[in-house]
């Protein structure tokens, strides 16, 4: 077992990650259960693959399981299916003092934190996440968030939980497809500012993908360990430092929003293929060696991530997906601040790049795609 902690003061919280936890959800939960009870959100896929692990630890643990079970997908981050998750902890009378538990991947883990962030002005949280993305990213920092007819994450707060019980089994039950696309957010911690976790990607990032406990568990911890420094650091993101979390970012979301943020590729898989033209733009402004673009998009395309347009089934021209980054919310004052790296392991925000310059690199990446 592992511990990581989240050092923010009051907000100050563990992410325990550990084979198995599941199964022992009861001893680390029950002490969260005010008179005995916790009601767990999730959705209908998570819902048939791990609640009933987590309900019989619960039950032996003497608390009683209330479960709201939600559509899986997307477009659960709505403000209809908030509003249905607000009535119904409203109908089981959650109060401030109570906490509740968020089963699932990104999709559970932003809608129940932005849920508890304004029930009642504010009762606890806890996130069990049970993708690889929610596992190494989005169930720790405290980003919530539901999406708007204007785009998404649009509506959000911060918000922390009050603990993350990861377990790297409840990947056995998810779709080798989704755990390569979270697997891009591991694979982001490496590149961001720390070469030697990237090198221990190549070496082990298959055997991760293939199930192995160790590798999975390993991955985990790291990417969580170095989330939390960064956290702790820059909680809402305004000394610039959380925003490093962003590498691929932005090329990945022009990329999505061409692809209608369709299944047609998945976040992960946007943020994989970002990566790699961030890289290769860095090294096409002279800021980066060639070489390590390279490594970049060779270990993307060994997993099976997309590393270019054509992988990401993007047709759009250059000018299409520029505009697509000008909709993004990290636009500040006019300006699109963009992660570049200087090398592997050596991310930085620039603020001076040129839009159009972009798009001319873009439509050379279109040509040879
Ligand atoms: P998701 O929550 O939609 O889960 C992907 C699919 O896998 C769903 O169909 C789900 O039902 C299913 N699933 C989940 N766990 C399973 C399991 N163990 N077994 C079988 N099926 C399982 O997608 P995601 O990739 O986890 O999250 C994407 C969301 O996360 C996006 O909305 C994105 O904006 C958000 N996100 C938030 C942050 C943050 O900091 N808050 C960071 C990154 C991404
Ligand atoms: N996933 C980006 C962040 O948490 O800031």
């Amino acid at each position: 077992m592992a511990i990581v902690r989240v050092a923010l003061d009051s907000r100050s919280y563990d992410i325990v990650i550990e084979q198995g936890v599941l199964d022992r959800a009861g001893s680390h939960l029950a002490p969260h259960a005010r008179k005995g009870r916790l009601v767990v959100v999730t959705d209908r896929h998570v819902a048939a693959a791990q609640l009933p692990r987590l309900e019989a630890s619960l039950r032996g643990a003497g608390v009683a399981v209330e479960p709201v079970i939600l559509p899986p997908g997307e477009q659960t981050k709505s403000w209809r299916h908030l509003e249905e998750l607000l009535d119904a902890l409203l109908a089981l009378e959650i109060e401030r003092g109570d906490h509740v538990v968020a089963l699932g991947g990104g999709v559970i883990g932003d809608l129940v934190g932005f849920a508890a962030s304004i029930l009642k002005r504010g009762c606890h949280f806890i996130q069990v996440p049970t993708t690889l993305l929610a596992q190494v990213d989005s169930s720790v920092g405290g980003k919530t968030a539901i999406n708007s007819k204007a785009g998404k994450n649009l509506v959000g707060s911060f918000y922390q939980p009050s603990l993350v019980l990861i377990d790297p089994s409840t990947l056995d039950t998810l779709p080798a497809r989704e755990t390569r696309a979270g697997y891009a957010e591991v694979v982001k911690y490496g590149l961001i500012d720390d070469p030697d976790f990237f090198a221990w990607c190549e070496a082990k990032g298959h055997d991760l993908l293939a199930g192995d406990a160790q590798a999975r568990e390993y991955a985990i911890e790291r990417s969580v360990a170095a989330k939390a420094a960064i956290v702790a650091d820059d909680e809402r993101e305004t000394s610039g430092r959380r925003a490093l979390l962003n590498l691929g970012h932005t090329f990945g979301h022009a990329l999505e929003a061409d692809t209608g943020f369709s299944d047609l590729l998945l976040h992960g898989e946007g943020v994989a293929a970002g990566m790699a033209l961030a890289f290769r733009y860095s090294a096409r402004l002279g800021l980066c060696p060639a070489e390590d673009a390279e490594r970049v998009t060779t270990h993307l395309k060994a997993v099976g991530l997309p590393h270019d347009l054509a992988g990401a089934h993007v047709k759009a021209d250059g000018a299409a997906l520029v505009a697509h980054m000008l909709h993004d919310k990290k636009m500040a004052a006019g300006t699109l601040p963009f992660l570049l790296a200087r090398g592997i392991g050596r991310t930085f925000l620039s603020k001076d790049v040129v839009l159009d310059d972009v798009a001319a690199f873009l439509d050379e990446e279109q040509a040879a795609a």
